[in-house]
């Protein structure tokens, strides 16, 4: 088969990876790619949301699925676009319609869906301009701190969490107002809930699904958890706190809903559902869903799918993934984000990148997230720039392999946690 994957981030090298090492996979092509998915196929100078673009790319090289990384072009409806052109509807596009695709695009939505399918997640309240007393009448309900989120997606900082009353107040005032623009015109306010969060991943072909192995990604930028919210700093799998009776659970109230859910509501999914949850004393609540996988999650759940993930993907198109197999390596993988410094605010790119070629241990893979390689040196090219995953028999030994390569790979400014899993 010739693939697309769309994307250019750590998780679209670690998909690209996967599928590359599919006995199926004949061409693979990366829109637009990084430095290193590169090295595993070609990359293609065409945006992940440019769709006419990839209409055009797609029937000029005979591609036989497309693979949707980032959430944008699901929300946008790359499936639907694909879905209702003639000369496209034979090539199956891994990810949601853009119907199913609200579960990430509206909180709102999302909410609304949990509340008519009993799958439980935190109290809330859906509030606008025209209805903000009722918001603040909410908040006068709910304990401190206050959850306040952007019903839109928000590039990741939709959502506040505010310990006094009055600045919440304050706060969901100005959200509807329009401080995240559209994304905000309508606010989800949410009880707060106390716990461990992780992260589950299921691959649906709207009839069946399988749960991919369970994660857990680092938000803060700071060690301890502490500082502004990032993509990820890092990730570990499996999630020690996720054992057997958690994840019966977890499929019982909230996996088998979703996706029966979504068959009644008559909604096509055929893709990804990545679940946000949270450990509230061992009861599992969903704290968001998306429609993608995470990243920097999936820099540790691919390498610990040890089957074919292309016949896997051919089983979500062809609706038939209950006559797939999935086999997951029992070993713990790790991953370490080494980021840009000044992220996640602003920061340099196109910073020289050295000590990635040498010393790189077998059980240790390096996925880039930004970068680029121009004039024969590897460049910085984003916030989050380099991930180091690597399997090891316990946490320790994931751990201080990923150190030891993060410890010989350089650029001006470096910086990544020393603390990941430090909770676990
Ligand atoms: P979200 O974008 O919905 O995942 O929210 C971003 C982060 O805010 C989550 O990863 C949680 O750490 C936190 N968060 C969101 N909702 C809640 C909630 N209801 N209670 C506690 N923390 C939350
Ligand atoms: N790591 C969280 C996300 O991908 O949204």
């Amino acid at each position: 088969m010739n693939i697309l994957v769309t994307g250019s981030g750590g998780r679209e090298h670690a998909l690209a990876w996967k599928i590359a090492q599919s006995p199926k996979t004949e061409n693979l092509y990366i829109a637009p790619g990084n430095a290193g998915t590169a090295n595993l196929g070609t990359n293609v100078p065409i945006s992940a949301t440019d769709f006419p673009a990839l209409k055009d790319f797609v029937l000029a090289n005979d591609i036989h699925m497309v693979v949707v990384g980032p959430e944008d072009p699901l929300v946008l409806g790359i499936y639907d676009y694909f879905r209702d052109d003639e000369t496209l509807q034979s090539v199956p596009v891994i990810g949601p319609g853009k119907a199913g695709a609200q579960l990430e695009g509206s909180k709102d939505f999302a909410k609304a869906f949990m509340m008519r399918h009993h799958i439980p997640t935190a109290g809330y309240r859906s509030i606008t301009a025209e209805t903000l007393s009722e918001g603040h009448a909410f908040i006068d309900s709910l304990q401190a701190p206050y959850v306040l989120k952007a019903d839109g997606l928000a590039a990741g900082k939709g959502v506040l969490i505010i310990d006094s009353k009055e600045e919440a107040k304050a706060e969901l005032t100005n959200m509807v107002n329009g401080m995240f623009g559209d994304a905000s015109k309508t606010v989800v306010i949410e009880e707060f809930l106390d716990g461990v969060e992780c992260s589950v991943f299921v691959m649906t072909d709207g009839e069946d699904y399988k749960i991919l192995p369970v994660a857990k990604d680092y938000k803060r930028i700071g060690e301890g958890n502490t500082g502004l919210n990032t993509g990820g700093m890092g990730a570990v799998s499996p999630v020690p706190f996720a054992g057997e009776h958690f994840m019966q659970k977890v499929e019982d109230r909230i996996i088998r809903p979703t996706v029966e859910g979504l068959k009644k509501e008559g909604i096509d999914y055929k893709g990804f559902i990545f679940l946000g949850l949270i450990n509230v004393n061992g009861e599992p609540k969903v704290i968001e869903y998306n429609c993608r996988m995470g990243d920097p999650e999936t820099e540790v759940v691919m390498p610990r799918i040890q089957s074919d993930f292309v016949d896997l993907l051919e089983g979500i198109a062809n609706q038939d993934l209950k006559n797939r197999e999935l086999s997951i390596d029992p070993r713990t993988v790790i991953t370490i984000m080494l980021v840009s410094g000044g992220y996640p605010e602003a920061y340099e790119k196109g910073k020289e990148i050295t000590g990635t070629g040498e010393h790189i241990p077998e059980e240790t893979i390096l996925f880039h997230a930004g970068t680029r390689q121009a004039d024969g040196k590897l460049l910085t090219n984003g916030g989050r720039v380099l991930a180091i995953s690597s399997y090891g028999n316990s946490m320790d030994e994931a751990l201080s392999r990923s150190y030891k390569v993060a410890e010989s790979v350089r650029f001006d400014k470096m910086y990544y946690r020393r603390d990941i899993g430090f909770d676990l």
